[in-house]
């Protein structure tokens, strides 16, 4: 774990902030977990209401989101590039880390709960715009997929490395792809002649899995969406390298030992096998009292001018007991 220094501007569009304030409802003072600081909008949003009383501790695994977003916090609350992002009363403090390491963070900071935690999954539009790292399926850049590129097996050699069942598993039951089967077999074929090693080659592949279809969301019906057919295996293999359920479980099993009584939890997912998890540990757990008895949505003009949303689902639940 490190603490953060980096530039360049974030192109990442935060999710329904109006409704994570009303829920989170940051009073000065607070103190608030961001654990998927991205390109801190959120974090943002939260810090402008705690005021410099507050303390909002912003945890990213990837050290690129983590330099982004220090620069640009400091342009926006220090006079000086320069000066440091802690107040003599309250503090922005950055943590390159998994979130699964909160605990960690907050011991180290000498911080025992917090008021709030919000967690928003996934990958940020940084990461998809990002051609080098394998986000971005149209692009050369190596197929590595990871948020930390200082931990564990990039994608590639993933790819290049599992037997043809093991591929289709991950491929059927992180991506949902009834293709997968189809899919981890072409992989093996051209493994027999040369390695895949970009996000290209493999989105190649897929795509000559996968037929093509353009599906119209219909809360969305001002535009549609051109889904690209590989979307739903590379989910699935950038869920795998980071191991991406297995933390949201972490998290949500420590999230009760760092929150105060009463404190709030948000969680933000992209897809049903995460949104399951949150579900059903706020159902399952009687420390929990559920503040949105269904998952909140985006708003039909957040949708038209952030269509990234339209998959968004957010819940919310308190802490009644320590
Ligand atoms: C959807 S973006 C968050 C955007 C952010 N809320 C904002 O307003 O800009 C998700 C971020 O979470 C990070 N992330 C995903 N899983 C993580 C984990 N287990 N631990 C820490 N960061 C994680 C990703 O690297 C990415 O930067």
């Amino acid at each position: 774990m490190t603490f953060a220094n980096f530039s360049d501007r974030t192109v990442h569009v935060p999710i329904m902030v109006d409704e994570i304030i009303e829920l989170l409802n940051p009073t000065e003072g607070g103190i608030y977990v961001d654990g998927t600081l991205g390109g801190g909008g959120h974090a943002i949003a939260i810090y402008k209401k705690i005021k410099t009383k507050g303390t909002i501790i912003g945890i990213d695994s990837d050290k690129d989101a983590i330099n982004r977003t220090e620069s640009q916090l400091k342009k926006i609350f220090c006079n000086n590039n320069s000066d440091s992002l802690i107040h003599s009363e309250g503090a922005i403090r950055l943590v390159h880390a998994n979130y699964t390491y909160a605990q960690e963070a907050l011991k180290m900071l000498g911080i025992d709960k917090v008021d709030g935690i919000l967690l928003d999954l996934g990958l940020s539009s940084d990461q998809l715009n990002d051609t080098e790292r394998g986000f971005s399926f149209n692009a050369n850049g190596k197929l590595d997929l990871r948020f930390d590129t200082s931990e564990d097996e990039p994608a590639h050699t993933l790819v290049n490395r599992l037997k043809e069942e093991d591929l289709a598993s991950i491929i059927f039951q992180y991506g949902e792809e009834k293709y997968a089967r189809k899919i981890a077999r072409e992989i093996i074929v051209t493994r027999k002649t040369k390695n895949i090693e970009t996000a290209n080659e493999l989105a190649e592949i897929v795509r000559n899995c996968v037929p093509k279809k353009i599906p119209v969301n219909r809360r969305y019906n001002s535009r549609s969406i051109i889904i690209d057919p590989a979307t739903k295996t590379f989910q699935a293999l950038r869920i795998a390298v980071n191991k991406e359920l297995e933390s949201l479980k972490t998290i949500l099993n420590i999230a009760p030992k760092i929150l105060k009584q009463n404190g709030k939890i948000i969680v933000i997912s992209f897809h049903a096998l995460e949104d399951r998890i949150v579900k059903n540990t706020f159902k399952n757990n009687s420390q929990w009292n559920i503040v949105t008895k269904k998952p909140l949505v985006s708003s039909k003009t957040e949708l038209q001018k952030n269509p990234r949303s339209r998959s968004a689902k957010l819940r919310c639940a308190t802490l009644i007991n320590e």
